[in-house]
């Protein structure tokens, strides 16, 4: 313990020029709602492994897809980024929207920094369930901890076109090849394009599974610098498109990296938080870090398929108030560094006011004509879960909130 050191997990990380974590974000870690028995983010896991156990059957009627449920969050920067082939200048390096216990490590701001670990230790189908953690705005669907299952698939010659007629005369690979919006350069396209359907149909069958024949997707092309091609998934909610996974072909160099060289795979990571705010109409992502009964024993079911008909707790009134300040002025500071973001007032903000935070906006922003001088009013909505708040409450925190605002991170304020 100390000045000196961060404690996570009965373990001990000096500090460092990049250390942010907050002592409320390391208060989440080791609680695992994914492994509590009931909680909506763990039905959702359990009716995903079961569709997957299901559907997915081994050669000698096992399980194909292995389920991976307890690794650390606390990870390598080399294992959240480098070993998914992120450069080291790509901008989801940034300290404003990760958090990290010094330069090399930090809590994994998604699932897929456990890839390369898994297929190298020799697993050709897993899923992986787990806690991630990124800097981000504060509304009623971001939290800095939320929930992933990261799947992956990978497929020798033989898994792959054994099912296609004279399959055996086709190939993984091809020599000479050029990237292009469709393939990576050492892949054959016949070969990308039966693992984008698999991809495409594993997915949708699980959609389906949870959301029932109904559900409207899809697919929308993107970037990630682990997967090409890159795709994500929408599904259609109350009339809007909602992005619910990110998926694609795994980078060859990636596999390559992990001694599976030989083969090809496909990799997709969805969040749960998402899909059961979706399922379930669960109206604030805070709910989920709820110990009110009212919320948690709706979702006492005997059989993970039977259905939870969610009746949302009426809201208590909501309260709001303002702040405004003159940002810091100056250039560039210490490497490793930005000057003020809106992240680290957000941050301030939740580490202050915790779960009573259920939304901060930039109201207005101001440069005075004269002094150049910028300043910034933000809105804070306070609102309980469980009670009503009182006005002596909520002026407390955000005094408070004022005064940091001030010591911390070096704003005036014009209270
Ligand atoms: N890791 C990505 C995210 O968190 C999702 C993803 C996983 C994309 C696997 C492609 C493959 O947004």
């Amino acid at each position: 313990v100390g000045q000196g050191s961060v404690e996570v997990l009965g373990r001990s990380y000096p500090r460092d020029d990049f250390t942010n974590v907050t002592a409320k974000v390391l208060a989440k870690v080791g609680r695992n709602l994914h492994n509590q028995p009931h909680h909506p983010l763990w039905l959702i896991k359990e009716r995903i492994k079961a569709h997957f156990y299901s559907s997915y059957i081994g050669r000698w009627g096992n399980p194909l897809f292995s389920v991976h449920d307890n690794l650390s969050p606390v990870v390598t920067t080399e294992q959240n980024f480098d070993s998914l082939l992120i450069p080291p200048d790509h901008p989801s390096r940034k300290r404003g929207d990760n958090y990290y216990l010094n330069r090399n490590t930090m809590l994994r701001a998604h699932t897929s920094a456990h890839q390369r670990e898994l297929v190298r230790s020799g697993l050709d189908a897993f899923l992986l369930a787990g806690d991630v953690y990124r800097r981000d705005e504060i509304d009623s669907s971001h939290y800095p901890v939320f929930h992933q299952i990261e799947g992956v698939r990978l497929f020798s010659n033989h898994e792959l076109f054994s099912k296609v007629q004279n399959g055996e005369e086709l190939s993984l690979f091809e020599g000479g090849g050029r990237r292009t919006p469709q393939k990576q350069e050492t892949h054959s396209l016949e070969a990308v394009k039966l693992l984008e359907f698999d991809l495409k149909l594993t997915l949708t069958r699980l959609v389906t599974h949870l959301f029932g024949e109904d559900v409207e997707i899809r697919w929308v092309d993107c970037y990630f610098p682990f997967t090409h091609p890159s795709f994500e998934m929408e599904v259609r909610f109350q009339g809007d498109w909602m992005e619910v996974l990110g998926c694609g072909v795994m980078e060859q160099e990636l596999l390559n990296s992990a001694g599976a060289g030989n083969k090809l795979g496909w990799a997709f990571g969805l969040g749960l938080e998402r899909l059961a705010m979706v399922l379930y109409s669960i109206p604030d992502i805070r709910l989920f870090w709820s110990q009110d009964e009212r919320f948690l024993k709706q979702f006492r079911v005997q059989d993970v398929h039977q259905a939870v008909c969610f009746q949302s707790l009426s809201k208590y009134p909501p309260l709001h108030n303002d702040i405004s300040f003159w940002l810091p002025e100056g250039g560039e500071s210490e490497a490793g560094r930005e000057g003020f973001t809106e992240n680290d007032f957000y941050e301030l903000v939740r580490s202050i006011g915790g779960d009573l935070v259920e939304k901060v906006s930039l109201v207005d922003e101001f440069t005075h004509p004269k002094t150049g001088r910028r300043s910034q009013c933000y809105r804070i909505i306070y609102r309980h879960m469980e009670r009503t708040l009182t006005q002596q409450e909520v002026r407390l925190v955000h005094e408070q909130i004022e005064r940091s605002a001030e010591s911390e991170l070096g704003v005036q304020g014009r209270y």
